[in-house]
């Protein structure tokens, strides 16, 4: 065992492949070198985890952080500190930025970026275009890419990938899995209308309904089967489409979000009006309970915040001018344990969502669970503290959350990202030293 550590964490309940277990862990050069009973005295540093609960350090693979080209909505600084302060250690990034992350040069600016000013580990997403279809099996592969993410429909921003031509073409360029945003742009348009001069906020997921999402999922679902590419659905909104996925589980994996998983319509609309406007929207109980039961019956294999900040005037622009997105990359983790708290999911169940699946999914090197070798990344959470979640907490320059006023058990009470501690009772630690995510598929010459 190695004499000296830089950092011993001491006397937590750790949760460790095996299950919950009262260990002390050592770390040395940013990683986990020893589990077990740890000596006194032979640590630069210790941190005492009585009362708590150490988890591997949650991956929040879907976030939105603005940065090239709407930094007043959020930049990779104040996105990645609210990462940090709610216990989430690495994050993925999408690409609809402006420019769009389409080619190296723009990845390479992000990465550029980050360096001294994330507070978490980080990888970027390369956006699918018809324009950049054929490079993607080179582009996938760089250092610091989370790998190919596809906007079936649009959303927020201009990537689109609308016919199945293109789609079949971008799917065919790599071999990493791709990440798909599904719901049908023909159907979009068709249905506009309904909401185009002005409407009801809770018309939104009348606009975007069930069959917008079912359709664009099972054209993805044919055309990855032909092509024989991976893919990975995101934000899963319908009981429709999770009996859909489970019949393609060797291809497909599958991701919920913590808003889908907590609102609900009618309630969500009547409360928050175009704050509740995301994309996919957020649907009825009915809708709800089926992406529960997805969850538990093991369909789901992650949860992503798809922290989308827009300011507050913006969102109070009338409906539908309003643009669709809701932060959330503070809140996964304290929602999610007030979910467990409730019975909901295990603890067991909620590591599998915020660790070692998003580790499986993108085929993350050294991070995803509490093992030797692995990277010191530690979610620390206190699993009885009671907590408000409020607008005031929150370090999005969007300055506002669903979740405000939300009673919370379970809490995150310390953030440890290659053995430093980056977060520490709600204080952010040290200066922003987060690292570029790396990946089993990106294996550079000097690993
Ligand atoms: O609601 C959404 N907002 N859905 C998306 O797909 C994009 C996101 C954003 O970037 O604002």
């Amino acid at each position: 065992m190695t004499e000296h550590f830089d950092l011993v964490i001491r006397n937590g309940a750790v949760a460790t492949p095996n299950g919950i277990e009262s260990l002390d862990i050592g770390i040395a050069e940013r990683r986990i070198v020893a589990l077990g009973k740890i000596a006194a005295g032979r640590a630069e540093q210790e941190f005492d985890a009585t009362g708590l609960t150490v988890l591997p350090g949650v991956i929040d693979t879907q976030v939105h952080f603005r940065e090239p080209g709407l930094e007043h909505k959020e930049d990779l600084a104040s996105g990645t500190a609210g990462a940090a302060l709610g216990g989430v250690t690495a994050i993925f990034e999408m690409p609809n930025t402006t420019p769009n992350t389409l080619d190296k040069a723009a990845l390479d600016d992000k990465l550029t970026r980050a360096k001294g000013r994330a507070w978490v580990d980080h990888a970027f997403f390369m956006g699918a275009s018809d324009a950049n279809a054929g490079k993607l099996g080179e582009l996938e592969m760089l250092p610091g890419c989370a790998g190919v993410k596809i906007f079936m429909g649009s959303s927020t921003g201009s990537l689109l990938v609308a016919d199945d031509e293109t789609l079949e073409e971008v799917l065919r360029h790599g071999h990493r899995r791709v990440a798909i945003h599904a719901e049908d742009e023909m159907r979009l348009r068709e249905r506009l209308a309904l909401v185009k001069d002005g409407a009801d906020p809770d018309q939104h997921p009348v606009w975007r309904d069930v069959e917008t999402a079912v359709r664009a999922t099972r054209r993805v679902l044919k055309i990855a089967r032909k092509a024989g590419r991976r893919i990975h659905v995101l934000h899963v909104s319908t009981a429709d489409e999770m009996a859909i996925l489970a019949e393609h589980k060797d291809i497909a994996t599958v991701e919920v979000l913590t808003h889908h998983l907590t609102l609900a319509a009618p309630d969500c609309y009547k409360r928050l009006g175009t704050f509740a406007q995301m994309n996919p929207p957020v649907r009825d109980q009915h809708h709800q309970d089926g992406i529960w039961a997805a969850l538990r019956s093991g369909v789901v294999d992650c949860i992503g915040s798809d922290h989308a900040p827009h300011t507050k005037e913006e969102k109070a622009r009338p409906y539908p001018q309003s643009p669709s997105g809701m932060p959330g990359v503070q809140t996964l983790l304290p929602v999610m344990l007030d979910h467990m708290a409730k019975g909901r999911l295990t603890l067991q169940r909620l590591i599998d969502l915020t660790s070692a699946g998003p580790a499986r999914i993108y085929n993350i090197r050294g991070k995803g669970r509490i093992a030797l070798g692995y990277d010191a990344d530690f979610s620390v959470v206190d699993l009885k503290a009671k907590k408000t979640i409020t607008n005031e907490w929150m370090a999005t320059k969007a300055g506002w959350t669903p979740y405000h006023g939300m009673e919370i058990t379970g809490w995150p009470m310390a953030t440890i990202i290659r053995g430093s501690i980056v977060m520490r009772d709600g204080e952010l630690l040290g200066r922003p030293d987060g690292a570029p995510v790396r990946f089993q598929e990106t294996i550079q010459p000097q690993d």
